[in-house]
C-alpha cells in the first residue's frame, strides 16, 4: 500500500488503515448486528466526540428498528473529592430494561469505557454491549468486554476517521499512525 503522509500541527502521520478497509469492517459489524440485535429494540449510544463518524457510517447500515443518541464524558473538578471527575452527560432517554449498545471510536486503556459502563449501569439497562472501531489490546488496563471490534491495532497514537490530535484531523477519511523519526 502506498502510504499517504500528513502533517498535523507539529507531528507527521501516515496512513495505516485505508477508507476501503474501514468501510469493509463497518459493513461486517453492521451485518453481525443485523443478525444479533434485530429483535432487541436496542438503543445505540455514540460517545462524542470521536465516535461520530463510526456511528454515522454504521447506523446507515442497520436495518432493524432502533434508536440512537449521543453522550459525552465531561470532566469537572469535584468539590468533594480531589482530582478530576468524569461524568457522562446527555442521557435523556429511559434506559431501564433496554439493550444499550455503546459506540466508541477507540478503546485504549479501557478506563473511559469502564467509567461509561459503571455510570450506565445505574440506569438499569437490560444489557450493555460495546462496539468499537479500534482497539489497542496491548494498552488495556481495565477488563472490558468488547462485543464488536473493527480493528485491533498496535499501541501507537492514531488519528483520522473521527479521532483527533488536539482537536484536529477528525475529518480524515482514513486512519493515520504517528511517524516516529
Ligand atoms: P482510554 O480511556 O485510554 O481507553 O481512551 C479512550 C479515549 O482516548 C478515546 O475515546 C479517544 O478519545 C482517546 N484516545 C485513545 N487513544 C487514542 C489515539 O491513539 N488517538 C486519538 N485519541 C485516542
Amino acid at each position: 500500500m502506498l502510504k499517504k503522509r500528513t502533517k498535523v500541527l507539529d507531528l507527521t502521520f501516515e496512513t495505516t488503515i485505508t477508507e476501503e478497509r474501514i468501510c469493509k469492517e463497518i459493513s461486517r459489524i453492521a451485518a453481525e448486528m443485523n443478525r444479533d440485535l434485530a429483535d432487541k429494540n436496542p438503543i445505540f449510544l455514540g460517545i462524542l466526540n470521536g465516535a461520530f463518524m463510526f456511528a454515522s457510517d454504521l447506523f446507515k447500515q442497520i436495518t432493524f428498528p432502533c434508536q440512537i443518541t449521543f453522550l459525552k464524558l465531561a470532566s469537572y473538578e469535584g468539590t468533594q473529592t480531589s482530582g478530576t471527575v468524569k461524568q457522562l452527560i446527555g442521557i435523556n432517554q429511559d434506559l431501564k430494561d433496554r439493550t444499550v449498545v455503546i459506540l466508541e471510536d477507540i478503546v485504549d486503556t479501557g478506563i473511559t469505557l469502564d467509567t461509561i459502563i459503571r455510570q450506565l449501569s445505574g440506569y438499569q439497562p437490560k444489557e450493555i454491549m460495546v462496539a468499537t472501531m479500534l482497539h489497542k489490546p496491548d494498552a488495556l488496563q481495565k477488563e472490558v468486554k468488547l462485543d464488536y471490534v473493527g480493528f485491533e491495532i498496535p499501541n501507537e497514537f492514531v488519528l483520522g476517521y473521527g479521532l483527533d490530535y488536539n482537536g484536529y484531523a477528525r475529518n480524515l477519511p482514513e486512519i493515520y499512525t504517528l511517524v516516529k523519526d
